[in-house]
């Protein structure tokens, strides 16, 4: 057998763990596109938020945050009913792991640090814009730091217990996290441009 037809082969899709958290990866981009467009349109939760916007964009911030915490436990209890990979019991396996996981970390908390909680969870579809666009580190290495960090965290943990199944899921949360961008990048490029064409 070939080292690819090895790893595909220790890919465990029957497992409902790895459904379930298959599943939980690609609706929490989609929930948060969704109810962000919501909020543009309806300003559903600013009136949930009894009309303040900042608390409206804190509360989409705290769901945001706590099915990123559950997609992240249904990941680890599924990469925890796979198989491992012999092919990944490698010290450099380990390694790259460590640091793809680390680097995700930094990139990551880095970004919610420069943006804030309302520049990190959408307030730009609260109507919260920032004064200006923030381009020193991370964002001067990637920009889409978030994604990049959060995909990078997903494969570090692959790596680290050398679970085939668990690159297979990176993969999907990079298709996932692209399919966002493409509605995510043209919507707030035309809010910034609203408000600077408002400016002149
Ligand atoms: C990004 O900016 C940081 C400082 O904020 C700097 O140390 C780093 O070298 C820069 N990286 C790139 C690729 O320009
Ligand atoms: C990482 O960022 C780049 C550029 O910003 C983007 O094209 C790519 O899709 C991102 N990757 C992931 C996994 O989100």
């Amino acid at each position: 057998m070939d080292k690819f037809s090895q790893f595909a082969s220790e890919v465990d899709f029957s497992k409902t763990s790895f459904q379930i958290a298959l599943v939980s990866i690609a609706f929490n981009p989609t929930f948060w596109n969704i109810a962000a467009r919501v909020e543009y349109k309806t300003h559903l939760l600013t009136k949930l938020a009894l009309g303040k916007p900042k608390l409206g964009c804190y509360l989409l911030a705290i769901i945001i945050f706590s099915i990123g915490l559950l997609r992240d436990f249904l990941y680890e209890k599924a990469l925890s009913e796979q198989p491992v990979s012999t092919l990944l019991l490698t010290p450099y396996a380990k390694a790259l792991g460590a640091l793809s996981f680390g680097f995700g970390n930094i990139l990551v908390l880095s970004s919610m640090y420069k943006l804030g909680i309302t520049g990190t969870y959408l307030g730009d579809y609260f109507g919260i814009l920032m004064d200006d666009r923030v381009t020193d580190f991370p964002f001067n290495v990637t920009n889409n730091p978030m994604y990049n960090g959060s995909f990078l965290c997903f494969l570090g943990t692959a790596l680290w217990y050398g679970k085939p199944a668990g690159i297979f899921a990176s993969a999907f949360v990079h298709v996932m996290y692209s399919i966002a961008l493409k509605f995510e990048e043209p919507f707030t490029a035309k809010i910034y441009a609203l408000r600077d064409a408002k400016k002149e």
